[in-house]
């Protein structure tokens, strides 16, 4: 495995790549890795002759008073676990090589961010944006792997590849979760021991906001169910939970057919969010 750390190593990587008609796929991520990064570099093995993983804590997705100076970084580990599972090329720039010049030229996200985590984290979104239409540009990949586990994201992501004609395909991986059910991520690393037992109750308010939903079909009964259950057995504080068409991001009403069931929660400081997707195919429900 070779570790790219400027972008005319990475162009040239992949001009050799082009040139040799090998298929390239591109995992990006903002590294510490864990086994849900992992997963996309396995599939993106699976699927394509070459693998790049970007490693990047890109800094214009962060606000002014989020974690981005301390977010967790360690490029060592990350290249052991990289090479663990067969990924070929390391992209891991400095902010000055992504970004050298200012006040240029941005993408701005649509509707589709103005809810769930776009709305407490305004232009969040935009710098995703701006920072995978880059690595789409310099490492031109035939697919790219993107978890469920960010689920807006990836919708907004798919929108952004639909609009701005970006000639790639899309691969969405499950969410890989603890073994009692927390999402995996970088950020579980800040929760102490009694935070880390109480965050898997994210997760199981969903599933009971999922069950009540198939059952009633009833949208306030289902979210009320699951605040309750957070706010019962965590000391957290909801910044959001939601219940919306996928991938549109709209208010579902009767007609609606893929679901998303979304949280965001601060346990103690650290904010966490998990989803489900629920296909209602003919099941009548009610906002
Ligand atoms: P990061 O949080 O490092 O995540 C990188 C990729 O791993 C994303 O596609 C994310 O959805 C996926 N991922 C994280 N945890 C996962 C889990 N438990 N199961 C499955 N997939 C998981 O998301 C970002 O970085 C950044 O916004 C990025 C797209 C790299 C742009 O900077």
């Amino acid at each position: 495995m070779i570790i790219l750390s400027t972008i005319a190593e990475l162009r040239k990587a992949v001009v050799n790549a082009k040139s040799s008609k090998q298929s390239i796929g591109l995992v990006p991520t903002m590294g510490y890795l864990h086994e849900g990064h992992l997963t996309l570099a396995k599939n993106a093995r699976e699927e394509n002759d070459v693998v790049v993983m970007s490693i990047f804590v890109n800094p214009t997705q962060f606000g002014p008073n989020e974690d981005f100076e301390s977010y967790p970084r360690d490029l060592e580990r990350d290249t052991k676990l990289a090479a663990s599972v067969g990924v070929d090329y390391i992209f891991a720039p400095s902010v000055e090589e992504m970004y050298p010049h200012d006040g240029g030229i941005y993408i701005r996200a649509g509707r589709q961010a103005q809810t769930l985590c776009g709305a407490s984290r305004p232009s969040h979104f935009d710098g995703v944006l701006q920072v995978v239409a880059k690595l789409f540009n310099l490492v031109q990949p035939d697919r790219a792997y993107f978890g469920q586990k960010d689920a807006q994201q990836v919708a907004i992501i798919q929108t952004m590849v639909r609009d701005y004609n970006f000639p790639v395909e899309l691969r969405v991986v499950p969410v890989v979760r603890e073994g009692d059910g927390l999402a995996k991520s970088s950020r579980n690393v800040y929760l102490s021991s009694i935070e880390r037992m109480q965050a898997p109750v994210i997760q199981q308010a969903l599933q009971i906001a999922k069950l009540e939903l198939m059952d009633s079909g009833d949208v306030d009964q289902a979210l009320a169910q699951a605040t309750k259950i957070i706010e019962d057995n965590t000391a957290g504080k909801i910044d959001y939970l939601s219940i919306l068409t996928y991938p549109d991001l709209k208010e579902v009403d009767e007609n609606s057919d893929q679901i998303l069931l979304a949280a965001a929660v601060y346990i103690g400081k650290t904010r966490l969010i998990d989803n489900l997707i629920l296909s209602l195919k003919g099941e009548r429900i009610h906002a």
